[in-house]
């Protein structure tokens, strides 16, 4: 597909959330700093939106915003200048937004880019600008297709690509197309937004656009989106990245069945495949099946243990003969030998499961 190059654009990048739907990864990093496919989440976002020009990025951040800065920097080193703004409180999307905009340097009819910070996806951005800026939209909204959208904001257009409502997390959505989390503004919009206020953009900020007869465009398309806020979707862009599934300009190695990081030992006798990630010195032993799963640093995967499409937590241990499938395992936990935990299974960090402590039965 050809991308759309893009005029000098700035953007801001939502990452105050707390992340509650993957606790217990989140108590200690923010969502979008997790480790996907050997690197910290937004560094695949920052290095995509790079490559459509952006070269400056404001943060809105507030859960654990120091984290942020620690990690990016001033983000030379990603061939970007960065700038973050800090809520005391979480003020909300729309109140995140309208904070970070006091950063900005563009004028009032530009266009600023707005991106959720956990959202992979390989929609052509500089199309949406440019889309949004031929129309002279208010806001331009990119939209996907999804098989239940009752969890998202639902988001009909008519013909024209002109959005008609902004349903929020609805039982009866009319459309599968929903509100894929990648915003274009006009800058002036943004301003209008009440400063220093708890502020939602899809309860609030769309819904009254729309209301006031306001330009409010979809961007429809059908390219990879993957929204990583559960266990199990973030496992899923893990080993999408890792697959090649969606091309990241951030991947630390090449495409393929697994990616292993520095120092990792992955025993011959052992089956590591699925877009598995191994992380920095963690070790496979022989007869342990991973697939589909992202193992954090100096984990280790004892003998005959299996793992599959699942987290195992920095410094975790996963005892022979346990069994593990859409599981996340905190920093640290020990499974003992002989448990099975199956899907939805959560382990905190440091807790310690005894041998055959946990095994399911199919007698109901
Ligand atoms: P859950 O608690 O699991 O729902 O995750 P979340 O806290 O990330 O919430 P959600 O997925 O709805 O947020 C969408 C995006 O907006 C994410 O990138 C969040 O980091 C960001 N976000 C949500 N609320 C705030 C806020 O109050 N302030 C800032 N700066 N960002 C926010």
């Amino acid at each position: 597909m050809m991308e759309t190059p893009l005029p000098e654009l700035e953007a801001i990048l939502l990452v105050g959330g707390q992340g509650t739907r993957l606790r217990p990864l989140t108590l200690g990093t923010p969502k979008p700093l997790l480790p996907t496919a050997g690197v910290p989440f937004l560094a695949h976002q920052l290095a995509r939106a790079r490559s459509f020009g952006v070269r400056r990025i404001v943060f809105a951040t507030s859960y654990r915003a120091e984290m942020f800065s620690e990690a990016f920097g001033d983000g030379s080193a990603f061939g970007l200048s960065l700038e973050y703004m800090t809520e005391e409180t979480p003020l909300g999307t729309g109140g995140a937004i309208r904070n970070a905009a006091d950063a900005l340097t563009c004028g009032p009819d530009a266009p600023v880019l707005v991106l959720n910070g956990d959202i992979l996806s390989g929609h052509d951005i500089g199309d949406q600008v440019a889309r949004h800026t031929a129309r002279q939209a208010a806001v331009t909204l990119h939209l996907t297709e999804v098989e239940d959208p009752s969890r998202f904001g639902c988001v009909p257009t008519d013909e024209d690509g002109r959005v008609t409502a902004f349903l929020e997390k609805t039982p009866n959505p009319v459309t599968n197309r929903i509100n894929a989390g990648c915003y274009v503004f006009t800058r002036s919009v943004i301003d209008t937004i009440p400063a220093g206020e708890v502020v939602s953009v899809e309860r609030e900020t769309f819904p009254g656009l729309i209301e006031d007869g306001a330009l409010v465009l979809g961007y429809a398309d059908a390219s990879y989106w993957l929204d990583v806020g559960t266990p199990g979707a973030f496992v899923q862009g893990s080993r999408d990245l890792v697959l090649g599934r969606l091309a990241s300009p951030a991947l630390p190695g090449p495409t393929g069945d697994l990616l292993a990081l520095p120092g990792a030992v992955v025993d011959a006798g052992a089956k590591v495949d699925g877009g598995s990630v191994v992380g920095a010195r963690a070790v496979v032993e022989a007869g342990a099946q991973v697939s589909g799963s992202v193992l954090g640093d100096d984990c280790v995967i004892r003998a005959g243990a299996s793992v599959t499409d699942s987290v195992v937590g920095i410094g975790a241990r996963i005892e022979p003969g346990a069994v593990l499938r859409d599981v996340v395992v905190g920093d640290g936990a020990v499974v003992g030998p002989g448990n099975e935990l199956l899907a939805g299974s959560r382990v905190w960090p440091g807790i310690v499961l005894p041998e055959c402590a946990i095994r399911f039965s199919s007698d109901r």
